[in-house]
């Protein structure tokens, strides 16, 4: 479904990204590890195009990323991204934050998009929640909004960077398991997380970055055997 070829990104003169190649298969979730400023945001950012790349190619479903005629929006309404910081828009309610984009992206009449946008909602466990302000809601609700936001366009892809690092504890485990709930769907995910319990149940695959490198690419049952290299293994019992 994701075909990273040698891709590199530089921010000025420093190398964010170096050559990394590697795919996620379709239906399968490739939980991305490694220390702080290895270059886990930047590689998922790069997928819709939040982060142009220097070099190398990116494809989904065998189509480049950067193909002529695939416009950015086409793009991110096929790859949908849950931020750390959920990012809803303050000044709508959850429902018009779900459907935003599918009434001025898509084009959808608000009743249609309305019917899709609740129908995400009950599915994150929000039914009772649609008519509420983003600063009615707890964090983890907030954060479920946006997977609501996310998922309502249908992506092939859903891409999270740290969903549950911004929570109070007591939220995560709610997040956590909207996002295995998705996972047992099939839905495609690349997920950035420090929760390795998370990953040791979801994932198909570990990824381990260290300095803009793919230093492991392994199976969960590996990675966590520590059959992933040593520094992988350094870092799984570091944290
Ligand atoms: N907009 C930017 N401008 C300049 N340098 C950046 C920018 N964003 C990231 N970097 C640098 O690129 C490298 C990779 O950053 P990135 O945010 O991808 O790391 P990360 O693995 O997600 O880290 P963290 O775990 O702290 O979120 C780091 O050295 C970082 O300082
Ligand atoms: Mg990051």
């Amino acid at each position: 479904m994701i075909r990273f070829s040698e891709v590199s990104k530089f921010y000025g003169a420093l190398p964010a990204l170096r050559g990394v190649s590697g795919e996620v298969g379709a239906g399968e979730v490739t939980v991305v590890c490694g220390p702080s400023g290895s270059g886990k945001s930047t590689l998922i950012r790069t997928v819709n195009r939040l982060e142009p790349i220097n070099s190398g190619q990116i494809l989904i479903g065998g189509r480049d990323i950067h193909e002529r005629g695939w416009s950015v929006n086409a793009l991110r309404s096929g790859v949908g991204f849950v931020f750390q910081s959920f990012g809803l828009f303050q000044h709508l309610n959850a429902l018009d934050n779900v459907t935003l984009a599918l009434r001025h992206v898509r084009g959808l009449p608000r009743k249609e998009a309305e019917a899709l946008g609740l129908a995400q909602l009950e599915r994150l466990g929000l039914a009772e929640r649609a008519r509420q302000m983003p600063s009615a809601l707890s964090g983890g609700q907030q954060q479920r909004v946006a997977i609501a936001r996310a998922l309502v366009m249908k992506p092939a892809v859903l891409l999270l960077d740290e969903p549950t690092s911004a929570l109070d504890p007591e939220m995560v485990g709610e997040v956590l398991r909207a996002i295995e709930a998705l996972a047992a769907d099939g839905l495609t995910m690349m997920c950035v997380t420090h929760e390795m319990g998370f990953a040791q149940r979801v994932a198909d695959r570990i990824w381990f970055m260290e300095r803009g490198e793919l230093k492991a690419d392994a199976t969960t049952e590996q990675f966590f055997k520590g059959e992933a290299g040593a520094r992988a293994r350094e870092f799984l019992k570091q944290i």
